[in-house]
């Protein structure tokens, strides 16, 4: 039987970990065994989670990260120092506007690729170069299928940013090859969250899942399990991948 490996108490940083999916992501990782950083512009939910999965402060933190600074990237590694370095970094944080795509304004685009896209650029960039120090490391960036297909729901911003963010793993995965770090993506189809639900009538949402090979929405706690794996130390030959996890919505 081949084993893999759990967190050994190694330390990993989710961005945007403090609701949504980067909350289950959270989650899953702890109960893995890692040391979590709840890394979020929105402190509220990020202390609550810390606060809810271990009162203390010994295993998990909250940490206050703007993904869209770079300079708050290197805060939050010189933040890990006392943790021994951050192992593994999970590009999470997102803003998911559904503005239609002959609406979208210069200005809303550019927030979505400073949030969706550069965010994620330089948590790459900075984190990566630190775990380039350590000689290992994992990096999982949280693609979506709109960025394959095209949203239906979410805008084409969105979607243009998730594209690129894939094409971004690639990138890395070359340029910290050989060093032990690998650097991987997802791509969840829709899942079944509380913003999903509110944002879309729920007839609406019974068609999407109705139309899915897998005849339902995605549970988050699917997304992390994937997560959890691309993170393991045994599994250092798989990098540059993205990993679908949409139901058979979208088969390559
Ligand atoms: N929900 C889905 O069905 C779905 C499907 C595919 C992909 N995804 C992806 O999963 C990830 C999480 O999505 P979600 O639905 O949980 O979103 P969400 O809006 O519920 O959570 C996003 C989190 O990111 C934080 N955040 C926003 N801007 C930030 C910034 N500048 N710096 C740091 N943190 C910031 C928010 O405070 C929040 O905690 C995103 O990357 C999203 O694109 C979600």
């Amino acid at each position: 039987m081949i084993g893999i490996a759990r967190g050994e108490d190694r330390v990993a940083l989710v961005t945007g970990g403090g609701s949504g999916l980067g909350a289950h992501i959270v989650r899953a990782l702890h109960a893995d065994g890692y040391r979590v950083l709840i890394g979020d512009v929105a402190m509220d939910g990020a202390k609550a989670l810390a606060r809810d999965l271990d009162a203390g402060g010994e295993r998990v933190r909250a940490v206050p990260l703007d993904v869209r600074d770079k300079r708050a990237f290197v805060a939050v590694v010189e933040a890990a120092a006392d943790w021994g370095g951050i192992d593994v970094l999970v590009n999470n944080a997102a803003i998911t506007p559904t503005t239609p795509v002959m609406l979208i304004e210069p200005d809303e685009f550019d927030a979505v690729m400073a949030v969706n896209l550069r965010g994620p650029f330089f948590g790459c960039q900075v984190v990566g170069e630190h775990l380039r120090g350590r000689r290992a490391g994992r990096i999982i960036n949280i693609a979506s299928q709109a960025g394959q297909m095209g949203g239906t729901v979410t805008g084409a911003h969105y979607a243009a940013a998730k594209a690129a963010l894939m094409l971004l793993t690639k990138f890395f995965a070359r340029e910290f090859g050989g060093t032990g770090i690998t650097v991987n993506a997802v791509s969840p189809g829709a899942l079944d969250l509380p913003a999903v639900r509110a944002a879309l009538p729920a007839e609406r949402l019974q068609a999407i899942a109705a139309a899915m090979p897998s005849g339902r929405l995605g549970h988050p706690e699917e997304v992390a399990a994937a997560v959890c794996l691309l993170a393991s130390s045994s599994m250092g030959y798989v990098t540059g991948a993205t990993w679908d996890i949409n139901g058979g919505t979208f088969m390559r």
